[in-house]
């Protein structure tokens, strides 16, 4: 085990675009304040660095609503990285805007590209030993077997499971915490993907608390969760709450707002 499904040395995010007022959401609660958001995303790099990371913030796209969420556009492993094929079409350009500055990064840069596949960063967790990709309204089977194509000879072990039905993402309910231990809600463990490995689950009402993030030794949640803040303290964790409210009014959350990796030397 060498930790590399949480220990990184960088991080990419991008910066909110004024057009994140008509960012996509399943329920309308109001367009995100973004000055508000632009706060929170500060302290988020800021936690990040504190983390040890060398973030590269991006320029806003204003053609891209969603583009903050720039964990949709890739998956980045220790032996290169895919460039993803959005399943939202408003989001499918974003893929592209993200290829440059990981092509910057990595020697081996591969694409999704067959049209009848899609699939989105939101819907896979990767742990120390495989690749777990959940199949949901924005990624297909067939994007699910592209990957899988593409990563066969770096090793990955890609294993396709389901996202609950209504929730956005697979880490819209599940989080990677260390090599053994996965915080998730009880509605997707229930389904038990998650066999084999140690669970928290988020305390009951409290479900949004599911998309964290793990990078070296800090744990960075949303910030107005309790209970499940308290589980996770008294796993021992060391945990930084961080404002989402504005990001949560468009069904984003802390594992949206970056790409986490360590690229190949
Ligand atoms: N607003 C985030 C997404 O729907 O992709």
């Amino acid at each position: 085990m060498t930790d590399r499904s949480f220990r990184f040395t960088h991080a990419i995010t991008r910066r909110p675009a004024t057009s994140i007022i008509a960012g996509l959401r399943a329920v309308d609660t109001g367009n995100p304040d973004l000055a508000l958001m632009q706060a929170h995303h500060a302290d988020y790099i800021t936690t990040l660095r504190a983390a040890g990371a060398t973030v590269i913030e991006l320029a806003a796209l204003e053609e891209y609503p969603d583009s903050v969420f720039v964990e949709d556009t890739a998956l980045c492993l220790s032996e290169g990285a895919v460039i993803m094929r959005p399943g939202a079409p408003s989001r499918l350009g974003e893929a592209a805007e993200m290829a440059p500055n990981l092509a910057s990064l990595y020697g081996d840069l591969r694409v999704i590209a067959e049209p009848g596949s899609f699939i989105e960063g939101g819907d896979i967790l990767m742990t120390e030993t495989e690749i777990l990709v959940g199949r949901s309204a924005r990624t297909n089977a067939a994007g699910i077997a592209e990957l899988a194509r593409l990563t066969a000879d770096w090793g990955a072990v890609v294993r396709e499971v389901h996202t609950p039905p209504g929730v956005l993402h697979f880490k819209t309910d599940c989080s990677l915490m260390d090599a053994e231990t996965i915080l998730s809600t009880k509605r997707l463990s229930d389904s038990g993907c998650f066999n084999g490995y140690r669970l928290i689950d988020v305390a009951e009402g409290e479900e949004a608390a599911a998309n964290a993030i793990r990078f070296n030794d800090l744990v960075l949640m949303a910030a107005g969760f309790p209970r499940t803040r308290d589980r996770l303290l008294a796993a021992g964790y060391d945990v930084r709450e961080i404002g989402n409210s504005e990001c949560a009014k468009i069904d984003g959350g802390m594992s949206c707002l970056s790409l986490r990796f360590t690229p190949k030397a």
